[in-house]
């Protein structure tokens, strides 16, 4: 039997891993899998998996109010850690660049437990931009045992990186695969009030936004484009923005977009119903890594509030374009697109970049497949 655990800490973890989750349960003759959350986020975490229908088997419980990088990266450190110590694991599965990740990695390799990484080899290869995200990546890189990697970008990056041939797997994003799942799911009475009472006829316009390096200034100066497009464009478009509950963000979300009739200021969407406004957007803004992948299926162009972007796939596909945090470029970029079809249409494409949604059986059966007699226990 395989002992498997999945580390999981925050929204898109869960979305991510919730996939392999299902399919590694389809191998219980095989696979033994239980289920770690750090809780490093609790009610976004414990909507995805509501929506997936997964239970966790450790629930660490770690989020606190408006928290430390130290903080969750010590107490997920010592919490998973513990967990490996009182079970043997062959394989701890960890997704992405999350403080929860590189905790997670860290405890493997203290307790010699293979790390396997799912989304590996992503890069902008700037230490700050994303912040911590990227230093998180390149470290959980120097430790995984198998990097389970989306694209053939991602996997050239680790190459140039030295890691070894044999244990880099291209394997298309799992957040393909997710949204597959989203996309048959019914919407809920919930998505179906919000997408009918506040802009019958309008063009939608999502919007979301919550990296570290935004906060204070960049996040002022999108808030502010945003409300002023929302003014130019009254009769045209409603904007719909779930917005994060980190308090950095709040703060500055609801003071500077508060009550405009075509702003609706919501709470954050369970998995499931964010899919079905996507479904429904004309656009999408937006910091987030996975909703860049996310886009390309929907055939929705996706504009990125960030300076620089690891998923360069979708730029050099154009399905989406960096905006960049300057308050008149956003205002410009977005304009040229509700104003012209001609401009708008050149982001729709056909095909997704980041996945075919087999991601998930690819990285099972790399699992099952992995020569364990090379694996020496000293
Ligand atoms: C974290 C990840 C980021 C990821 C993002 C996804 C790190 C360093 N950052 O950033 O890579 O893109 O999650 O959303 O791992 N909060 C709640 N309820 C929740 C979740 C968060 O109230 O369910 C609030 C809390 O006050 C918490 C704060 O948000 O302290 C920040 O959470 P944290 O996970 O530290 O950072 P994120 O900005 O969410
Ligand atoms: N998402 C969600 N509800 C929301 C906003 C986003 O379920 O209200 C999903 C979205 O579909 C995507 C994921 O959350 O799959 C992205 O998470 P986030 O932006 O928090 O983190 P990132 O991808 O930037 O790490």
């Amino acid at each position: 039997m395989l002992n498997i655990l999945v580390v999981i800490g925050t929204r898109p973890e869960a979305i991510k891993l919730s996939p392999i989750v299902l399919e590694l349960q389809k191998h219980s003759d095989k696979i033994y899998v239980e289920i770690c959350i750090t809780a490093q986020h609790r009610s976004l975490l414990d909507d995805v998996l509501i929506n997936f229908n997964i239970t966790s088997d450790y629930d660490l419980d770690l989020m606190s109010d408006n928290q430390t990088l130290e903080e969750i990266s010590s107490k997920s450190l010592t919490g998973i850690s513990s967990i490996l110590k009182q079970r043997s694991f062959d394989w701890i599965l960890v997704q992405g660049d999350t403080s929860t990740a590189l905790s997670a990695s860290l405890s493997g390799f203290y307790n010699r437990v293979k790390v396997g990484h799912i989304e590996a080899g992503l890069r902008t290869y700037n230490k700050w931009e994303p912040y911590p995200e990227e230093i998180n990546r390149q470290l959980i890189s120097k430790i995984a045992d198998l990097h389970f990697a989306p694209t053939l970008n991602a996997k050239n990056n680790l190459s140039l990186e030295g890691v070894e041939e044999e244990t880099i797997i291209v394997t298309g994003n799992t957040v393909v695969d997710s949204l597959a799942i989203a996309s048959d799911s019914q919407p809920s009475k919930h998505i179906q009030n919000i997408l009918d009472t506040n802009h019958p006829n309008k063009k939608i316009i999502a919007i979301t936004a919550h990296r570290r390096e935004n906060f204070g200034k960049p996040l002022t100066m999108i808030c502010e484009a945003i409300k002023k497009l929302a003014n130019k464009y009254h009769n045209e478009c409603h904007f719909i923005y779930p917005v994060h509950p980190n308090p950095n963000v709040q703060g500055t979300a609801y003071n500077l977009l508060n009550n405009i009739s075509n702003i609706s200021l919501i709470e954050p969407l369970d998995y499931f119903d964010f899919i079905h406004l996507l479904k429904q957007s004309f656009l999408i803004i937006t910091d987030s890594g996975g909703i860049q992948e996310e886009a390309p299926s929907l055939q929705i162009p996706v504009f990125i509030l960030r300076n620089n972007t690891e998923r360069t796939e979708g730029i050099q596909n154009k399905v989406g374009l960096i905006l960049g945090t300057d308050k008149e470029n956003i205002i410009t970029e977005v304009s040229k697109v509700i104003d012209s079809e001609s401009e708008y249409h050149q982001y729709i494409q056909a095909s997704n970049p980041y996945g075919d949604g087999q991601a998930s059986t690819r990285i099972v059966n790399k699992l099952l497949s992995y020569p364990y007699s090379e694996f020496v226990e000293s």
